[in-house]
């Protein structure tokens, strides 16, 4: 269950401007349902979600129950779409220090550190490896890079590496169908119609998620229910007050939107937002810079900016409701002059933390909105990944941006490929 507070946003936008922005946002929202808009063919990350493939879910729930059974590490290469979604879910969904059981799922190829990448070959010489790698191009760098070294190591140690190497690519052509074909590896398919920003839900993000001993279908159906929900033209939601929201804050020059989430669990779910927002809006000059924050921790590092600095943000907080955490006993002792807090919980602490922080940055001219989740399950986490996806088509579609295509990533490849003297 997710629920939207747009308390202190309400204040901050003209009343009569908001509501006549309706039409507009619900020709946007029809736009995406009938995929008319500039890049439709790319919204199959939505129909899909309309037409479940379950025996899909079954097949990857049944290679992540082999992964777990036979792996020590599950090293998943991959970079940008290619993995923030996997590891937004995976740290959601897991507890940050009681490891559970299962493989560690390890991440490679997503930046270029030389340190890294000697540390985790060290790391993973004498485990039992199985690698996933992800790429729908199969040519971007970083992954490229990464798994041909991790080829090379898993060849040399292990006497099955088509079992144990795992390809996620597009349906056919790229690099990496042909270097499936000639090894044998297993292979999992990125549909076409998703873009990377979009493909958590595809084998991209769900056969890592599955090794790391998540309920895929729980988080799948998660999605499922809020996109039926949407899947309406007339639909009425959350979702939509957001987009129409922060693209109102847009034009009345509002330049950088910060996700502040509330337990630190979410900061990967912040990252995955990041990307899906910055590259879908971040075009033709236009767009907020998503950018993301953990209170209360940096309450005590930006904290003061978002109070006094430059009056040009607003603020999403992530918070959810459910464990209590450990509860304030009163002591004879009162030296840390705590017993005020006797009987409160870590999680009221954190709520009243929330509330104040809320409550002191609208009246320091920094609207914010606050997204709640019920519960840090599968089901709940897999609608925040539909919410988002939605509410970014619309409010692209409202700022007049293709959100479906990211060419401005290319420049900087193009110049970092011809100094490297790639043939081509
Ligand atoms: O969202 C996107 O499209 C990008 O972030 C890609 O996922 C990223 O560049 C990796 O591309 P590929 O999967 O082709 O290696």
């Amino acid at each position: 269950m997710l629920t939207l507070d747009r308390r202190h946003v309400t204040d901050f936008l003209n009343a009569e401007t908001r509501g006549a922005l309706a039409p507009r946002v619900r020709d946007a929202h029809r736009t995406l349902l009938n995929a008319s808009g500039a890049g439709g063919s790319e919204t199959v990350w939505r129909t899909m979600l309309l037409d479940p493939n379950d025996a899909l879910l079954a097949d990857l729930a049944q290679t992540a129950a082999e992964i777990r059974e036979r792996a020590d590490v599950l090293l998943c290469i991959g970079i940008g779409g290619s993995y923030l979604g996997a590891q937004a879910v995976i740290d959601a969904l897991t507890p940050t220090l009681l490891k559970p059981d299962g493989p560690e799922i390890l991440f490679a190829g997503h930046h270029l550190s030389p340190r890294y990448h000697t540390e985790l070959f060290k790391y993973l010489d004498g485990k039992s490896v199985y690698v996933n790698v992800i790429s729908k191009s199969g040519s971007t760098l970083e992954p490229s890079l990464a798994f041909r070294f991790a080829r090379q190591f898993v060849e040399e140690r292990f006497d099955d590496p088509g079992r144990r190497i795992i390809v996620t690519t597009g349906p056919e052509g790229g690099l990496l169908n042909p270097l499936r074909d000639a090894n044998g590896y297993r292979k999992y398919v990125i549909p076409d119609g998703v873009g990377g920003r979009f493909s958590v839900l595809t084998p991209v993000g769900l056969l890592p998620i599955a090794a790391a001993g998540i309920d895929i279908r729980s988080l799948f159906y998660g999605a499922v229910d809020l996109a039926r929900t949407l899947n309406a033209p007339d639909a009425e939601h959350a979702a939509l007050d957001y987009a129409a929201d922060r693209y109102l804050f847009h034009e009345t020059g509002y330049k950088t939107e910060l996700m502040a989430v509330m337990e630190p669990r979410l900061k990967g779910i912040g990252a995955w937002w990041q990307q899906l927002f910055g590259e879908s809006e971040g075009k033709q000059h236009r767009g907020l810079f998503p950018s993301v924050a953990q209170y209360t921790t940096d309450l005590h590092s930006l904290g003061q900016y978002v109070q006094q600095g430059q009056r040009t943000l607003v603020e999403l907080f992530l918070r959810v409701e459910g464990t209590q955490g450990p509860v304030v006993s009163e002591l004879a002792d009162n030296t840390d002059q705590l017993n005020y807090l006797a009987g409160k919980s870590y999680a009221a602490i954190n709520e009243v933390a929330y509330e104040a922080t809320a409550e002191a940055h609208a009246e320091g001219d920094v609207p914010n909105w606050t997204l709640t989740l019920g519960h840090l399950d599968a089901q709940t986490i897999g609608a925040v990944l539909y919410f988002f996806e939605h509410a970014v088509s619309v409010s692209g579609y409202l700022l007049d941006v293709n959100p479906f295509n990211q060419p401005g990533v290319e420049n900087y490849k193009q110049k970092m490929f011809s100094r490297l003297g790639r043939p081509d």
